[in-house]
């Protein structure tokens, strides 16, 4: 016997880094007086706006979890649970604890929150948090590459993620003859979306189709590696981003005691969580987690990829978005660039994917992604996007968030409630 679980709403704080207006670095009038915002802060942040979004007592909470991925690199802060529970007087003395599983920790956290509200509690909150931009995108690079199997693939390249996609992207357009232009029109289209959402650390960047689909000074292939190097440019990459998202997750009897009707709420209805060994790799030009966690969560609902109206999906790179439209089976194996070129994922397309910008217009503090992720679809189904709400309310609506190279894998599947 199961319980039903429902995303109540939440919040999430904008997400800052470079080529943000408003985010602090040397050249910015405001250095100097004033600095970016704390890990706490943020967190502080989306908690209160996720508890006045949903007009929540916080008392209410039974369990909280925080995802983030390497706090003790970045900012040397471990132990977050404990943050967690510093943010709010509500929170303290509650059981609160941190997720980690690299980029998918925000969707491994909102799992915990499904077993918790199954195993009985009726109000949990869910949160992720990242601060990266206190370190150069190159220390960071090698702070990220503990997602990875460090001693084997650090010296793959400064950068060792952005080389693992490239990687990818090398294997993926030999095998199915997919251009620069077809993968850049993703690029084209994270960075649209962002310009129309206020939260995103792209708001005000502009990236057209000439721009993302060939090499400039301002777009260079920027990785050491002789072979990978050609495979990326810098619109390829998701963006090195600090931020926090806070939703609630709840059963039935949560929604009860939270004052809250279902027609505030989207209800989970698969939950697919597959993870592969560090230590192997696969087939570069598929994601075999991502597809094996899609399949859990499709059978679990009872769905196919066909009902799914309006998906956020983990483009880390951009060939990333090709390979999870694949894995998620919106598209054929080496079909997954024709949707782009369609048009079906943008925002007033058939199946609308990552419409506040995804990964790489958006942002990436990596802890809250899997977060946001969950939050957008919500805030779809509510109509609260503003510029980027989709013409038509979506009833069903998928997340998939993604760990490592493939590694980790969340899929959710949520249906929306009138
Ligand atoms: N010409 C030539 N080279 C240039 C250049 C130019 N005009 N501009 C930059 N470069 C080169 C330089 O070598 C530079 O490094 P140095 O300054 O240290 O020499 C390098 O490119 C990077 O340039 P910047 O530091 O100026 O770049 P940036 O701060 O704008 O960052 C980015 C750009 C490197 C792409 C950065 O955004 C990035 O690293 N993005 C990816 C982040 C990432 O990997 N996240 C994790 C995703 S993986 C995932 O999601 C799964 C998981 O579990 C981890």
């Amino acid at each position: 016997m199961s319980r039903r679980v429902f995303v109540a709403g939440g919040a999430i704080t904008p997400f800052l880094g470079k080529g943000h207006p408003d985010f602090i670095w040397k050249r910015h009038p405001d250095f100097g007086q004033r600095e970016n915002p704390t890990l706490r802060e943020l967190l502080t942040s989306a908690v209160t706006q996720a508890a006045e979004n949903v007009d929540a007592d916080l008392a209410l909470v039974d369990k909280a979890y925080v995802a983030n991925f390497v706090g003790e690199l970045f900012i040397n802060q471990g132990h977050l649970g404990a943050a967690l529970a510093g943010v709010h007087p509500a929170l303290a003395l509650k059981p609160t604890m941190r997720v980690e599983g690299a980029c998918a920790s925000g969707g491994l956290a909102m799992a915990c929150g499904v077993d918790a509200i199954r195993a009985g509690s009726d109000v949990v909150l869910v949160t992720g948090v990242e601060v990266q931009t206190t370190a150069s995108a190159r220390t960071g690079g090698d702070y990220l590459a503990r997602a990875a199997d460090y001693e084997r693939q650090r010296s793959i390249d400064d950068f060792t993620f952005p080389a693992l996609f490239a990687r990818r992207t090398k294997a993926y357009r030999e095998a199915f003859g997919v251009t620069e232009e077809d993968i850049g029109r993703a690029a084209v289209k994270a960075y649209a979306n962002a310009n129309k959402n206020p939260l995103a650390h792209m708001h005000a960047r502009k990236v057209d189709l000439a721009f993302a689909a060939a090499v400039n000074d301002k777009n260079p292939n920027f990785l050491s590696h002789e072979e990978y190097s050609p495979f990326l440019k810098v619109t390829d990459c998701s963006q090195v981003s600090d931020g926090a998202a806070a939703m609630f997750l709840v059963s039935e009897e949560g929604l009860a005691k939270m004052g809250l009707k279902p027609s505030d709420a989207i209800e989970l209805l698969g939950l697919g969580h597959a993870t592969d060994s560090l230590y192997v790799d696969r087939d570069l030009r598929e994601m075999t987690t991502t597809r094996t966690a899609a399949e859990q969560a499709y059978a679990q609902a009872g769905l196919v990829a066909k009902d799914v109206d309006v998906a956020e999906v983990h483009d880390c790179f951009t060939v990333t978005e090709l390979l999870m439209y694949e894995a998620l089976g919106f598209a054929e194996p080496g079909k997954g660039s024709e949707l782009l070129k369609e048009g079906v994922t943008e925002i007033d397309g058939a199946l609308p994917v990552n419409t506040g910008g995804g990964l790489v217009g958006f942002g990436h503090p990596v802890g809250a992604t899997g977060v946001k992720q969950v939050l957008e679809l919500h805030r779809q189904m509510k109509g609260q996007c503003g510029e980027y709400q989709v013409p038509a309310t979506p009833s069903v609506g998928m997340t998939a968030n993604m760990g490592g190279d493939d590694k980790t894998a969340v899929v959710g599947l949520f249906r929306n409630l009138a």
